[in-house]
């Protein structure tokens, strides 16, 4: 783990909450690699004003119904730090974290960032390893960074890990590209109507429920986003053979077979 500001004192960051040793293999991620070299221009690209800003417009919009007034919020795969910067003017009092796998993005998100209270925290870490404690963040944001996700199970369960049982978690996800994304037919979205994908029943799995569900779709060049609210799912989970029924596991077919 790397840190690439220290902004102020941030005592939800603890890099002994990351399962990896500090600078661990997130130097030969090849997604760090790519965005490495993509960060000196990123934040000139014309998706930023076609996509990207108004993505995290319509993102901090539900988060901020969700909850008004966070006292710490973290952006997984912060890049450039651009919504954080919108963030900052949104919840003036929150202390913000940023956590990107990126040395180059980060590099720009510091370079981008003024002095002064509101100044976010930047980490560098791997999405599967988050240098945050536990239950830290009550409000977690990640936008169009978990397809990049290898195997989405280890950061959805550090995204738990790090949000608060009464906090939530926003997430703007575009269906269809990752690998572990795709249909049985391995053909695009799982479910072009709506845009949810895989990933709405992996948050179950992880302890989330989700509470909103909306499709931004404003930009022609690129796909539908399904951006996803979501809160911890503090209810006791049912055991042996009911959790298995509940979870679709055991079909009706099998009940009653021995
Ligand atoms: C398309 S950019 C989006 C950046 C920013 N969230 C935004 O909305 O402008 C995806 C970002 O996710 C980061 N990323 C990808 N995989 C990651 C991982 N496993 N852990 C942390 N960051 C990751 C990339 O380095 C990149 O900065």
């Amino acid at each position: 783990m790397h840190k690439a500001n220290d902004g102020g004192k941030v005592d939800a960051v603890d890099p002994a909450s990351a399962a990896a040793p500090p600078g661990g293999d997130h130097h030969a991620s090849p997604v760090a690699a790519r965005f490495d070299l993509w960060a000196p221009d990123y934040d000139s690209s014309v998706l930023q004003e076609a996509f990207y800003t108004r993505l995290h417009h319509h993102t901090l919009l539900l988060a901020s119904h969700a909850n008004p007034a966070p006292a710490r919020v973290l952006d997984l795969g912060c890049g450039t730090g651009r919504l954080l910067r919108a963030a900052a003017a949104r919840f003036p009092r929150a202390d913000l974290i940023g956590v990107d796998i990126s040395a180059g993005m980060l590099h720009r998100a510091a370079r981008t960032t003024v002095a002064g209270p509101g100044r976010p925290v930047y980490l560098q870490a791997d999405a599967a390893h988050l240098p945050v404690a536990d239950a830290a963040v009550d409000l977690t944001i990640c936008t169009a960074s978990s397809h990049h996700w290898p195997d989405p199970e280890p950061p959805l369960a550090q995204l738990r890990r790090v949000t608060a049982d009464d906090g939530y978690l926003i997430l703007a996800h575009l269906p269809g590209i990752a690998d572990w994304d795709l249909n049985a037919a391995g053909s695009g979205r799982t479910n072009p109507r709506t845009g949810t994908s895989r990933l709405t029943a992996l948050l179950g799995a992880a302890g989330f429920r989700i509470t909103k569900a909306a499709l931004y779709a404003e930009c022609p060049v690129m796909p539908t986003t399904v951006v996803l609210c979501a809160r911890p799912d503090t209810a006791p989970r049912p055991r042996g053979v009911i959790r298995l029924l509940r979870s679709g596991a055991i079909g009706d077919g099998q009940r009653g077979r021995t």
